[in-house]
């Protein structure tokens, strides 16, 4: 099967290497040559590495590079079997771009969007033929990362969903499925680990490093949420965050902070920019207040607006509990699974501690999941 990919950024560029690595025959459309030619050079140099560090022999290598087509003319792909659209998120750029298509290609033909936070019905309004139309959203870097979200909207047929999926495990990524709500799973459920330290932060109880040393310390994540957001840039974590939480009609659960969209106004995306939460052009990074009893207090109280928010993805029918626990490991690296932890900690515990936040702040923000409540009784069990 001939695969199309359209945008050759930084996800489109990745998706046709892990497709062309699978064997497929890959074409990569964009409507910047520039880019185009960079996409190419920079495949060239992966591959290279990838070369020299024995990962692919120069055959495999050679093979590759040999499977992508790049070109600026949309007509070329006539024969695909499935193209994946990975351009600027904006949905009227995306909806035109649809349209085109569909008038182009085979009526079998799959379209799929990479988008990370625009409903894929809306994506789906602008064919004649919706039901072949579904999200099929991967993660940065793309030929690293193992999970891709697989997000049929209402009117996706059965038979697309199962093509789709067929064929991005065949591409030996862990598919999992989910609903076509605000943020899929992982950039639903992980928006408190972000959230939840900002306020924690903005109410003085710790600063960053410290906040950012009790989730490494005490919750084994690989990297604290200032460091994680600065690394993925406030830029698109806060864009993310206030997309989410428009589509949720604003619940207060998902209310972005002023202290990130200040650094995101000033232009201090992290990394990248050089300054975000941490100014990295010190030498040092400053030091964490390692006090044993701030650092579980800052981690219960973000582990449980996580497991609240893994639960109540179950409550909605998200997704199924072992693809909420699949997406947050594999997607984002978490050390466990949220249900998981979750019984392991003990739902009664989880909802003692949202509650008291919740008596506290007399915020909507801090609300247990049904399914918590229910869980705690005992009326209610999670299969993992
Ligand atoms: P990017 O800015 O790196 O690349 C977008 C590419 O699309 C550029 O090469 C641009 O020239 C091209 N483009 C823009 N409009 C076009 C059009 N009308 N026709 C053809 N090409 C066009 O963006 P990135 O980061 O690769 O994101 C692409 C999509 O993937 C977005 O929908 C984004 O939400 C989603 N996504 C991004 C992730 C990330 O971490 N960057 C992760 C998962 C999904």
């Amino acid at each position: 099967m001939i695969i199309g990919v359209i945008g050759s950024g930084a996800m489109g560029s990745g998706i046709a290497q892990v497709s062309a690595s699978a064997g497929h025959n890959v074409i990569v459309y964009d409507n910047n040559n520039d880019q185009l030619h960079k996409a190419k050079e920079n495949l060239e140099n992966t591959l290279n590495k990838l070369t020299e560090k024995d990962k692919i022999n120069p055959e495999q290598s050679k093979t590759i590079l040999n499977n992508h087509v790049f070109t600026t003319d949309l007509n070329s792909f006539k024969e695909c079997g499935l193209i994946i659209e990975a351009i600027v998120e904006n949905i009227n750029i995306k909806k035109e771009v649809f349209e085109k298509l569909e008038k182009i290609v085979s009526p079998e033909c799959i379209l799929a969007s990479n988008t990370s936070s625009l409903s894929i019905a809306s994506i789906s309004s602008a064919c004649s033929k919706p039901e072949r139309v579904i999200g099929i959203h991967f993660f940065n870097p793309a030929p690293l990362m193992p999970l891709v979200e697989i997000i049929p909207s209402i009117s996706t047929s059965e038979e697309i969903v199962l093509q789709s999926k067929k064929i991005i495990d065949s591409w030996k990524k862990t598919t999992v499925i989910c609903k076509d709500t605000p943020g899929f799973i992982v950039n639903r459920v992980a928006r408190s680990y972000y959230g939840e330290a900002i306020r924690i932060a903005e109410e003085g109880i710790a600063d960053y490093a410290t906040i950012d040393w009790a989730m490494k310390h005490y919750g084994g994540f690989k990297m604290g949420p200032f460091e994680l957001m600065d690394f993925i840039g406030n830029d698109i974590n806060y864009k993310v965050t206030e997309s989410v939480w428009e589509q949720f009609f604003y619940d207060p659960r998902f209310k972005p902070s002023l202290t990130q969209k200040r650094l995101y106004e000033s232009n201090r995306f992290g990394r990248k920019s050089g300054k975000g939460y941490y100014d990295y052009s010190h030498p040092n990074l400053p030091k964490a207040n390692e006090n044993e009893e701030l650092g579980t207090e800052i981690f219960n109280r973000i582990v449980c607006m996580l497991i609240n928010e893994a639960v109540d993805s179950v409550y909605l029918n998200v997704a199924s509990a072992n693809d909420i626990e699949v997406a947050m490991t594999k997607g984002v690296n978490y050390p466990k699974g949220l249900l998981m932890w979750g019984q392991e900690i003990g739902w009664q515990k989880i909802l003692n501690q949202l509650n008291n936040l919740y008596k506290l702040y007399e915020e909507d923000r801090y609300r247990a999941s049904v399914l918590l409540k229910q869980l705690a009784l005992d009326l209610k069990k999670i299969e993992l």
